[in-house]
């Protein structure tokens, strides 16, 4: 998979797994907008060690509708073009319904959906504008694991991830006559830096149990599965959903 020439926005790709696919596509000669929300500095060390030249960074906070168009326009206006839009960046708030009150309840739901959701939606509108300029381009969701096995913990990141995969099969179907692709992956539980740091041993334990591989995925395992969907030649693929979670909850 090459992507000389390409140009690519990550959505919260200052760390984890926005950064392992911002690394990726760069390896492969795309240049990278790596949009991240407040961390400056994190965003400013994953900038630099990107391969190649061109990348850029964009500070765009997304749960902010104005934001999202503000992002997509500067983007075009420093590269010209958008070719590939990846809607990484994404939250999880523990709300355990027989736990907390009824404020840490509704704050749960509205601001995992105002990004999980809305701001992708809102991304999609503002990137397919600019695509359908262009003459095409190719979007690609990351999902979640938790949208098809269920998520007891965090009920609205699970139904913010299912109704993410609803909305780009709906975006899939739309979009393929203007050429704009559209493949969402959904990942199990990967061990970012955020993992490592706030995982307990026992919780650990527990996770590594989950798949048959007795591990967690890498951050560069779900860039791989990103950039298939992003590539050429996957066309056909539009409106599919890639697990990359280590055979730990298989869907028929
Ligand atoms: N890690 C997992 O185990 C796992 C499993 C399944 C699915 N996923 C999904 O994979 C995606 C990435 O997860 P991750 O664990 O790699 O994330 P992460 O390490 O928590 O990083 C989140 C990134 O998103 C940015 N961000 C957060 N809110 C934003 C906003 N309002 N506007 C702009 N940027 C924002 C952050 O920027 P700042 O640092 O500046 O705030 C950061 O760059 C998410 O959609 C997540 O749901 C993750």
């Amino acid at each position: 998979m090459e992507f000389d020439g390409k140009y690519v926005l990550i959505s919260g790709a200052s760390r984890g797994i926005g950064k392992a696919t911002a690394m990726t596509f760069a390896e492969k000669g795309a240049q990278v907008g790596i949009n991240f929300r407040s961390n400056r500095e994190k965003a400013e060390k994953t900038l630099s060690e990107l391969p190649g030249k061109g990348h850029q960074l964009f500070q765009n906070d997304i749960s902010q509708e104005s934001e999202t168009k503000k992002l997509i326009d500067a983007f075009v206006s420093h590269y010209g073009r958008l070719d590939i839009l990846v809607n990484n960046a994404g939250i999880s708030i523990f709300h355990e319904i027989d736990k907390v009150d009824f404020d840490h309840w509704t704050h749960a739901w509205q601001s995992t959906f105002q990004i999980n959701l809305f701001a992708v939606a809102n991304l999609c509108y503002w990137a397919s504008k600019a695509m359908m300029k262009t003459g095409g381009g190719r979007i690609v969701n990351v999902s979640s694991r938790g949208a098809f096995r269920g998520e007891p913990t965090k009920p609205a990141y699970g139904a913010s991830k299912a109704a993410l995969n609803a909305m780009s099969q709906s975006l899939a179907k739309k979009l393929a006559p203007h050429n704009i692709y559209i493949g969402v992956v959904a990942p199990g539980f990967t061990e970012t830096e955020m993992a490592a740091e706030t995982l307990t041993p026992t919780e650990r334990e527990s996770l590594l149990r989950e798949s048959p591989f007795q591990r967690m995925a890498q951050p560069k395992e779900v860039a791989h599965a990103i950039l298939f969907l992003a590539s050429e030649g996957a066309e056909y693929t539009s409106g599919t959903i890639i697990d990359v979670n280590g055979a730990s909850y298989l869907r028929s």
